[in-house]
């Protein structure tokens, strides 16, 4: 064969390839994985591939202008008519695909799986990096992609406004999960897994921002900022004691959905701003049992589900023996479960509550839990947070040595100087306010009688939007 008509074989080739793929979706929207149609699509897919491979070399699918490349080749839409044609560009297009790279060992399998999640993800918001994601932990090993090349780095602004919104949606994906487990026997996580997958990503490109988010409580929806809270805070301390991405991604649930059994709870007794009889501490010491078992039995279960499930289980556990539920002595609490025992007391210490409504200020929080709860928590672990917040974090309203007021905007790099961060001064010392002052404590630190912070404020008490000074 000449060069021509091997090229001529490839486009053929290509066309016939594109025409199972899109025989291949047909099928699995309509009978769904594991039909003997999706079967019998996927291997003949997997043939052609053998076919275009005929050496061993791997088949590459490329998008380039709206058109499809085979090994370079471009192939028309011809006799696949442009419907199928476009079809698989917009399919392709829509989870971010720009190149295809199949090896021909392939199993169906892989290409069955590979199918079924590129169209899950192509008619959801998928991000290609949860398809990746995605296609390591089904096994799918011997197909792999390229992405679309990405738009122009944000700049800071407007990548605080992108990590706000992730927060956000994930407020409202917590909302929407709780309503689903209240209301129906099966829960889907798959919007929860993928909010999660995107505050990996934010929290890596500025986890100090991220924490600022978890500080801006708001108390009507307490149960909502208080889950999303702890999931972002737990992501934050896992990635900062070097869990691995996989941890991340089942901390992160785990911390989304702790509080999960907490719908079993009435809401008199969920808010009671009295004593609690011992009834009713009762029913709300079950909100770990529920929320494992809600997990676990409503959404099926899988060495994920289950390490989400022991989170939601074992976050009122201490290591001392004591909390709830009751439990075998000196069973031991898994790592993921003692970083969500952490960022949970931290977040309800720093909210103000229906029945208790002043919340103690970061640093108060801080001091409480590394004093007075250190045999009941991961020494190893509070350290790496009380860094990982820092004494003053962003947000934080002070007062400094000569009585006036600020908010903390930023922090000193110099860990000696932790104590001296960047303060917007807010009220002067007579009580009036000041216009966008800014000072760098820490450039005064060295002087005789530098102005320093002398307590941590209730921002609530000034009626101050910190996310103002922050945003
Ligand atoms: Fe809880
Ligand atoms: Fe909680």
């Amino acid at each position: 064969m000449n060069t021509e008509e091997h090229d001529v074989r490839k486009i053929l080739l290509g066309r016939e390839m594109i025409v199972l793929w899109m025989a291949l979706f047909k099928a699995t929207r309509l009978y769904g994985p594991g039909h003997d149609a999706v079967h019998s699509a996927a291997d003949r897919i997997r043939s052609t591939l053998h076919d275009l491979a005929e050496s061993d070399a791997d088949v590459v699918l490329a998008i380039r202008a709206d058109s499809f490349f085979i090994d370079g080749i471009r192939v028309r839409e011809g006799s696949v008519g442009s419907a199928s044609y476009q079809r698989l560009l917009d399919v392709l297009g829509a989870a971010g695909v720009a190149t295809l790279r199949i090896d021909p060992e392939v199993d169906t399998g892989e290409i069955e799986t590979f199918a079924r999640l590129l169209l899950e993800d192509s008619e959801g918001d998928a991000r290609p990096d949860e398809l990746v994601r995605e296609m390591a932990v089904m096994g799918v090993t011997h197909i792999e992609f390229d992405v679309a090349p990405d738009e122009p780095p944000e700049d800071t602004v407007d990548q605080k406004q992108v990590q706000k919104r992730i927060y956000l949606r994930a407020i409202g994906v917590i909302k929407g999960l709780f309503h689903e487990a209240r209301e129906k026997d099966r829960i889907n996580l798959r919007r929860v897994k993928r909010v999660v997958q995107e505050m990996i990503e934010s929290i890596d490109s500025n986890s100090e921002f991220a924490m600022f988010l978890t500080s801006v409580k708001n108390y009507d929806e307490y149960t909502f900022n208080h889950s999303v809270n702890v999931g972002v805070s737990a992501i934050a301390l896992g990635r900062a004691v070097g869990l691995t991405r996989r941890q991340l991604y089942i901390v992160g649930q785990a911390g989304m959905m702790h509080d999960l059994g907490k719908l079993c709870i009435p809401k008199e007794v969920l808010n009671k701003a009295g004593r609690l009889t011992p009834e009713e501490r009762k029913v709300i010491q079950r909100h770990p049992v529920e929320g494992f078992i809600s997990i676990a039995t409503k959404q099926g279960v899988s060495p994920d589900t289950i390490g989400v499930a022991l989170g939601a289980y074992e976050h009122h556990l201490n290591l001392d023996g004591s909390g709830y539920p009751a439990t075998a002595a000196g069973r031991p609490i898994g790592l993921l479960s003692r970083i969500v025992a952490i960022v949970d007391r931290y977040d309800a210490m720093t909210s103000a509550r229906v029945y208790r409504s002043a919340s103690i200020s970061p640093p108060k929080a801080l001091a409480l839990l590394y004093h007075s709860q250190r045999d009941q928590l991961d020494q190893a672990l509070l350290r790496s947070f009380l860094n990982l917040v820092g004494f003053y974090p962003l947000g934080t309203v002070v007062r400094l040595s000569d009585s006036s007021v600020g908010i903390v905007v930023g922090a000193t790099a110099e860990h000696a100087l932790r104590h001296f961060p960047v303060v917007t001064l807010l009220l002067s010392a007579d009580g009036r306010s000041i216009q966008e002052e800014t000072v760098d404590l820490a450039e005064h630190a060295k002087e005789q009688d530098p102005l320093q912070i002398l307590e941590a404020l209730n921002a609530a008490e000034f009626g101050i939007d910190v996310m103002e000074y922050i945003l």
